[in-house]
């Protein structure tokens, strides 16, 4: 096992998920992990997190002196590096300006983690302080232009540090220097894998809720679905599923959730059918916001209800995942649309939280929903706001637009689903403006709704672009959906990337 202690650096996560790349288990840990707390966790090495402070800043974050006597290996990364050098007795200084950005390196000993990488090897660079002089003992393994010391090794007393992010994608042989790290240094196996992820989060569950009772809001995502199988696995009777039917979903949705977990998983499952009450609650709204609004406090109270009937319940369980836990550290950020999250936390309900999933990105949540059996459809949904489809009617929602919506949405699934393009691009879906526009159908004049086809790639939902889909494709959607769904005469592509439009209409 590898302890990654954490500096505050926005990269910390993405360290424990190359190491978890490698086969390797580890751990985060705060900075100020006591001595007796690591030897109690017996790691095989300790990887220090690059962070925003300065060793000279006030309240910067340091680790216990000892960490360095204990005989372990050390990788000091960015801050980390800084934080050991300073530790040891090196100088450490403030640049005149910033190295930020690819940044070449020049390799001047091929030892420790730089054996077998190039001597002359592309990094990602992001700091302001930097190292003047290594500690007594150090020697310096690599340079850039304006770096003197971009990377130090004490190779006898196995510490080690660089001053760029391996971690990141923009380091192309960063994998290989934490391998070596990992393998030749630490003399890791990499026998971990998502299997024995499972058995480590079930163990954990079972210790954090021991006899009690947990409630999950299950919405059918891949998110919440793996979170309660997991603690499902590892509590068993004692979980109750809830899952409100707000009649805002995809067609065969709700009797795909309720099959696949109360009659595979055979889980305790509350299917709660609210679409009526949503529809009266609904009627008549056009603003965007104020459906979001409106559909999040009602599943609130619906799901309170529910609560409520159940009796006493101590914990509840979400499917955050680590891009949940950064998004909503970040308090700066504009609020673009209020996102509803099924399952979010009514604030003035005491539950305690599982979140088993906190630490994983997507990618290995859909490795970990394959390793514990849950069904293709569900591993690789694409994501599906909360509001479901009220936010993809624009205008009022009507039960005549939504059936309408519900069948052209299908149709575009399984001819995105044909065409081998399903797992590939980010969302495919259908929107219904409230609009209709003249057309000619069989000699007859028709006036009818049309369709808008919203198909994107991206990488986490922040940006994206509109997917260059073959033009058969696009036929075979528009002719399908004009002949096969009634009330709709024109189909229409949406060609705008986010920013400046958003991937959803509303
Ligand atoms: P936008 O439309 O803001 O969407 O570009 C970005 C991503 O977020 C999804 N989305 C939501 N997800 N609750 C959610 O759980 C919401 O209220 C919500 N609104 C948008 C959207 O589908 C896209 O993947």
């Amino acid at each position: 096992m590898i302890l990654v202690m954490d500096f505050g650096g926005q990269y910390s996560q993405l360290i424990a998920r190359r190491i978890r790349e490698c086969g390797v288990y580890c751990e985060i840990v705060p900075f100020n992990t006591s001595i007796d707390k690591i030897r109690q966790m017996a790691p095989k090495g300790i990887v220090f997190s690059g962070g925003p402070s300065s060793v000279y800043g006030e309240g910067a974050p340091k680790c216990d002196p000892q960490v360095f006597e204990i005989n372990l290996p050390v990788l000091g990364i960015c801050y980390g590096m800084q934080l050991t050098a300073y530790t040891l007795g090196g100088k450490v200084a403030h640049a005149s300006s910033r190295e930020y950005g690819n940044t070449r390196l020049y390799i001047d000993k091929t030892t420790g983690v730089f054996a077998e990488i190039n001597p002359e090897t592309q990094v990602w660079m992001s700091h302001g302080d930097y190292i003047a002089e290594p500690p007594a003992g150090f020697d310096i393994t690599a340079h850039t232009n304006s770096t003197p010391v971009a990377a130090m090794e004490n190779n006898e007393r196995r510490l080690y540090g660089v001053q760029f992010h391996p971690e990141v994608v923009h380091t192309p042989e960063g994998m290989k220097m934490l391998r070596n790290f990992l393998f030749n240094i630490c003399g890791c196996i990499g026998d971990w894998n998502m299997g024995s992820f499972v058995d480590q989060a079930v163990a954990k569950i079972k210790s954090q809720v021991g006899d009690k009772r947990v409630l999950c809001a299950l919405s059918g995502g891949v998110d919440s679905s793996v979170a309660a199988v997991l603690v499902h696995r590892a509590v068993g009777e004692q979980l109750t599923c809830v899952f409100v039917n707000h009649g805002f979903l995809r067609k065969g949705e709700a009797e795909q959730v309720v099959k696949t977990f109360r009659d595979g998983f055979k889980m305790n499952l509350v299917y709660v059918d609210a679409v009526e009450r949503f529809m009266n609650r609904l009627r008549g709204v056009t603003d965007p916001e104020q459906k979001r609004k409106l559909i999040g406090e009602e599943f609130i109270r619906v799901f309170e209800a529910e609560a409520a009937k159940l009796g006493n319940i101590d914990f509840l369980v979400q499917g955050t995942l680590y891009p949940d836990v950064i998004e909503s550290g970040t308090a700066t950020a504009a609020v673009i649309k209020s996102h509803h999250n099924v399952g979010g936390l009514p604030e003035d309900m005491k539950f305690e939280l599982v979140e088993p999933l906190r630490d994983l990105f997507k990618d290995e949540v859909r490795a970990l929903g394959r390793e514990i059996n849950l069904p293709e459809d569900i591993v690789w949904r694409q994501p599906f706001p909360g509001p479901g489809l009220a936010i993809r009617i624009i205008g009022e929602i009507t039960e005549e637009r939504l059936e309408i919506l519900r069948e052209a949405d299908a149709i575009v699934y399984q001819e995105i689903k044909i065409a081998g393009l399903y797992r590939k691009v980010w969302q495919s879906f259908a929107v219904l403006p409230a609009m209709k526009s003249v057309g000619v159908m069989g000699d007859e004049r028709t006036y009818a709704y049309t369709i808008g086809l919203r198909i994107v790639e991206s990488e986490d939902g922040m940006t994206a672009d509109w997917v260059r889909l073959p033009y058969e494709v696009l036929d075979t959607i528009s002719r399908r959906i004009v002949n096969e769904v009634k009330g709709v005469n024109r189909i229409v592509y949406d060609i705008t990337s986010k920013p400046p439009s958003t991937i959803e209409w509303e």
